[in-house]
């Protein structure tokens, strides 16, 4: 088994919390758990008592990416391995713990500087989840929240942290030539879940999108039309990769970072797995969308 068992949690800070709360509820289809006093809100879509937390600032951007060891001892062994790669550790201490609602955690910086924590023992919902919009069910759970992809300082410097030291796997790479943008990304595993986390190079946020998966392709039309319906800008229509083989689109959140939302990502044993390069990001489909065109003026 890995050290890291699942994405655990992702935090955003946003400029415009009612938009992210009815994004993330009628939109995406998780539950709003809390609203503190500053604003800050938990959503859930699983057991986890939550797995995002959007909190008031002027970002708009990721905040902390969560990462769920299986206990305190491996939470050490991550100390121990972040140590001795000359990462600087925080360790959370009960008040830190406790807004969590965790039994362990710490937190460091990736070499990209994204802020990242590790922790055991996360708090569970009281009642099963149910979302009022996905019929099927988030594919989460053991599994964490989907994956993400993440902006570096430099891509290889950062695979191999999350390899070497995290003891994430590589999944495959994608690498290729849309227009005259080089793609060169490489995808990790953590658990079976194709990949957990992808990588290319330097993006202006520290996001390029979080993925969340459903559990039947009527759930991604679904969502589609809710999208649509709540103005949402559709990045890249419905299409197929053809390393995770997700079925998905992608669109706006209210930070301008994007989300994709699939169905049927494939599963990996690592006793057969055999890592591989691709040459096309998309088998069909993934197309932007054509956009509107400002009428032209009409002359005096
Ligand atoms: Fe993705």
């Amino acid at each position: 088994m890995s050290l890291i068992q699942q994405l655990g949690f992702l935090e955003f800070e946003v400029t415009d919390l009612d938009a992210w709360e009815g994004f993330m509820t009628k939109v995406l289809g998780t539950e709003l758990v809390d609203k503190a006093a500053d604003g800050t809100m938990r959503f859930r879509m699983d057991g986890h008592l939550y797995r995002f937390v959007v909190t008031p600032g002027p970002r708009d951007d990721l905040r902390t990416m969560g990462w769920q060891v299986e206990s305190a001892q491996k939470l050490d062994e991550c100390v121990a391995r972040l140590e001795k790669a000359g990462v600087e550790v925080t360790r959370g201490d009960a008040d830190a713990c406790a807004a969590r609602g965790v039994l362990g955690m710490i937190a460091f910086r990736d070499p990209g500087r994204i802020p990242v924590e590790i922790f055991y023992g996360p708090s569970r919902g009281r009642e099963p989840f149910k979302s009022d919009y996905v019929g099927s069910h988030f594919v989460a759970d053991e599994l964490g929240l989907g994956h993400l992809v993440i902006s570096t300082r430099n891509r290889d410097e950062s695979r191999d942290f999350y390899i070497e030291v995290l003891g994430f796997k590589l999944s495959d790479h994608i690498v290729c030539e849309i227009g005259t943008y080089q793609v060169d990304i490489a995808f990790l595993h953590t658990n079976p879940r194709h990949h957990s986390l992808a990588m290319g190079g330097p993006m202006p946020k520290r996001v390029h999108h979080f993925m969340l998966q459903v559990g039947s392709i009527d759930d991604v039309g679904l969502a589609y039309d809710r999208a649509r319906d709540h103005g949402v800008v559709i990045e890249q229509e419905l299409g197929r990769h053809p390393n995770d083989r997700m079925f998905s689109f992608y669109a706006q959140t209210p930070s301008g970072t994007q989300f994709e939302f699939g169905h049927g990502g494939r599963i990996i044993d690592d006793a057969t797995w055999e890592p591989t390069t691709y040459h096309a990001i998309s088998e069909w489909g993934h197309r932007r969308p054509p956009r509107k065109r400002p009428k032209p003026e009409t002359p005096a």
